[in-house]
């Protein structure tokens, strides 16, 4: 099977895209997500890369312009011909009061995983006016590395290498079962939280595929904490309850660290203090994120001081991130290939779900709780293949292709019906699809 065979689907793809693009970037999705996310923005400019070069750099000048001046890159940049339909927008984010908004800009008050560096990396392999593509990085490295330095600066207190979220919302996996313990842990009076409405379930998704009402409480409550500390970084770290490393975010840092320094040769930098930021990461995550016991990855609790001991397909990333020695590889791919994980032959499900399918709050329909998301089968199928597991990697791979062709370019999936689920015309789900079929034609050399 080649490009010529899903012609259809990538014309539809593309479609979608062009729909979704509002002549500076592109939304997720129309009704339910309509400004500019930030890592939704790197997946769709992957998906730009192989056919519109010009698009895909604009995706990124447009996210970055909206880069805080600590360095922090949003995770929401408000369109203002978009307002009022969605929760929380800008007046509830109040950023203003951090004096760190760049001018006429509207953005959210956290941040997200940096996957741009990999991003401008692949734009810059596949385009094909280069010297264009030169000045591309050449603009966009000192921002990039001014997001990975705001990271470490802020995020890392202890100065281990491995980086802290501070909400749910930075991880991009917003329900993930990984946050239910420390979420748990925050202690809520319902009276003294700001009065809100969340707007999700007024679109046409059922609740039982949304968050419930205690995590939107929570989610609230730290927003609240935020803007009430001016996002001022440290009063943040010293008073947020919500600190957790978490291996999908370290892993996307640590496969853009890598990304940076490649930037750098290209365009003649220095970047010695991102390698010596990368190794840490890389020594950190082998030792204090392995959970041995279960041959997987997972996100140490900094406040409660704990590990987080919930598997997710998270738990995976770091074969993305290229950051699993060569043992926890191989145990890995032992787990990734079991019923938790919808193996290979299994014949009732496909690959791969969010969440362990044997746990019992496993939940094949519920956001990230258990269905397969399209950004990770991508960056999982990258992952295996550079570990050299090709035949799952492939597996992986062909299931985001026939996820799209039985179901359409939904938001997520059901591991076990297929059957697709959120929004429609979901704007990642379009982008990385073409990029799959894009790489059967034109595979990457491995790069790790
Ligand atoms: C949801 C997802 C998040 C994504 C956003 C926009 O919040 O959990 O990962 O970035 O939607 O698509």
């Amino acid at each position: 099977m080649n490009n010529t065979y899903y012609q259809s689907l990538i014309d539809t793809a593309k479609a979608i895209l062009e729909e979704n693009w509002v002549g500076t970037h592109t939304k997720p999705s129309f009704f339910l997500y309509p400004h500019q996310w930030n890592w939704d923005s790197g997946f769709i400019s992957v998906g730009y890369s192989s056919y519109m070069q010009k698009r895909a750099q604009q995706e990124i000048y447009t996210l970055f312009a909206g880069q805080w001046k600590n360095g922090m890159v949003p995770q929401i940049v408000f369109d203002p011909d978009s307002l009022g339909g969605y929760f929380p927008e800008p007046g509830f984010w109040q950023t203003e009061k951090s004096g760190l908004v760049k001018e006429g800009k509207l953005t959210s008050g956290i941040t997200m995983p940096p996957v741009h560096a990999t991003v401008c990396r692949k734009i810059f392999e596949r385009a094909k006016d280069k010297k264009e593509s030169e000045i591309f990085l050449e603009n966009m490295y000192p921002k990039l590395k001014r997001f990975h330095e705001y990271l470490y600066r802020y995020r890392d207190p202890k100065q281990e290498g491995l980086v802290y979220i501070r909400h749910p919302w930075e991880s991009g996996v917003d329900n993930s079962p990984t946050w239910d313990k420390p979420l748990k842990s925050i202690k809520v009076d319902k009276s003294k939280l700001p009065p809100y409405e969340r707007k999700d379930l007024s679109k046409g998704v059922p609740k039982e595929q949304r968050p419930t009402d205690e995590e939107y409480d929570r989610y609230v409550f730290l927003v609240d904490l935020f803007r009430r500390l001016n996002y001022d970084d440290i009063a943040i770290d010293a008073e947020s309850p919500f600190k957790v490393q978490d291996i999908l975010f370290n892993s996307i840092l640590n496969r853009a660290n890598k990304d940076l320094i490649f930037i750098a040769d290209i365009i003649g930098e220095d970047s010695s203090d991102i390698s010596k930021l990368a190794s840490k990461t890389t020594a950190s995550m082998q030792k204090k994120l392995w959970n041995r016991k279960q041959g997987i990855f997972n996100d140490y609790d900094l406040y409660n001081d704990n590990e987080i001991g919930v598997e997710t397909a998270s738990g995976f990333l770091p074969l993305y991130s290229g950051d699993a020695t060569v043992k926890q590889a191989k145990k890995l791919y032992k787990y990734l290939e079991s019923a938790s994980f919808c193996a290979m032959h299994q014949g009732n499900c496909f690959s791969v779900p969010n969440f362990n399918m044997m746990h019992e709050e496993f939940d094949q329909v519920n956001y990230w709780r258990g269905p397969i998301w399209i950004n990770m089968n991508w960056m999982l199928y990258h992952g295996l293949k550079s570990y050299g597991f090709r035949e799952k990697a492939m597996s992986v791979m062909e299931d985001i292709l026939e996820l799209v062709r039985l179901y359409g370019f939904r938001e997520y999936y059901d591991p076990y019906k297929g059957m697709g689920y959120g929004t429609n015309s979901f704007s990642w789900t379009a982008a990385l699809f073409i990029d799959t079929v894009y790489e059967m034609d034109y595979p990457e050399e491995v790069i790790m």
